[in-house]
């Protein structure tokens, strides 16, 4: 299977079996497209319901809760029922498979949902944070979100400003943790898996580019072409919830 080239059928080349088994140090970095089959909508595919009346590039942003908190709340509100009535698919777990069986696997997830570690995922690696926690943009306090249908952002236990999801909104930064542990596996990674994402977001996208840099071999599943197919070393062309157990399953994980 040629770079960008979909596959005449859905299996698993075996050379990049034998790199799974040979890497040790591999890295998974997950997209929206990863929930997909959840019945999680994706950023940028057809939108649909609270997502077809407002894009996220319109209400996930610190302005747009200033000046219209309840709405941005009211609309993380919706997320979070959604998410929370989904569950892992076929790709989320056998991720958390590989992960069980590669010792130095780590995953990064662009995700807010949480079905990572639903699916039995330990360590993972947040990029945008999680829904399912609140943040107080003033004094950086974070608290579990406990509480679904509270119908007003809470005030922060420790200043007492008003609190909002626990996510990265456009403009803000990647939490640093998350951001220096991403870097650092993705530079050491042998074999690196860029799975349902469009990697149009920086800096997540990056993280591909630098693996790429340090030699890492690239493999990407996507229903999809995308910008890093071209250059990827291994392109499977699919659902990721069909083509990560049979990955799974092949590796023998
Ligand atoms: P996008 O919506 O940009 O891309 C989703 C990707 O998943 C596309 O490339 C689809 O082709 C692919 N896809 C859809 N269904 C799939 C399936 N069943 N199996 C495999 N691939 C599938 O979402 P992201 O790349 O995750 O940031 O977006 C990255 C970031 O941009 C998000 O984390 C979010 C967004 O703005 C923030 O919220 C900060």
């Amino acid at each position: 299977m040629s770079a960008g080239t979909p596959p005449p059928s859905h299996d698993i080349p075996a050379g990049l079996l034998d790199a799974l088994r040979q890497a040790g140090r591999v890295v998974f970095l997950t997209g929206s497209g990863v929930s997909a089959e959840s019945g999680v909508p994706t950023f940028r595919d057809e939108l649909t319901g609270l997502w077809a009346r407002y894009s996220p590039e319109e209400l996930a942003t610190p302005e747009a809760f200033q000046r219209d908190p309840a709405l941005v709340w009211g609309w993380y509100r919706e997320r979070r029922r959604h998410v929370a009535a989904a569950q892992p698919n076929g790709a989320h777990h056998a991720i958390a498979r590989l992960q069980a069986r590669i010792p130095g696997a780590v995953l990064i997830t662009q995700n807010v949902d949480g079905l990572h570690q639903r699916a039995g995922s330990r360590e993972v690696i947040e990029f945008h944070g999680n829904l399912f926690r609140n943040r107080c943009r003033d004094c950086g306090h974070e608290t579990v979100h406990s509480d679904p249908e509270l119908e007003a952002p809470p005030a922060c236990p420790r200043c007492g400003q008003r609190m909002g999801p626990g996510v990265v909104w456009f403009g803000e930064a990647i939490p640093p943790e998350a951001l220096r542990m991403a870097w650092r596996h993705a530079m050491a990674a042998k074999v690196f898996f860029s799975i349902g994402t469009s990697g149009l977001v920086s800096p997540a996208a990056q993280l591909v580019e630098l693996a790429r840099g340090s030699g890492a071999l690239i493999v990407e599943v996507n229903t999809a072409p995308t910008p890093l197919s071209a250059c990827a070393d291994y392109v499977l062309h699919g659902p990721a919830g069909v083509l990560l157990p049979l990955l799974a399953e092949r590796f023998g994980a």
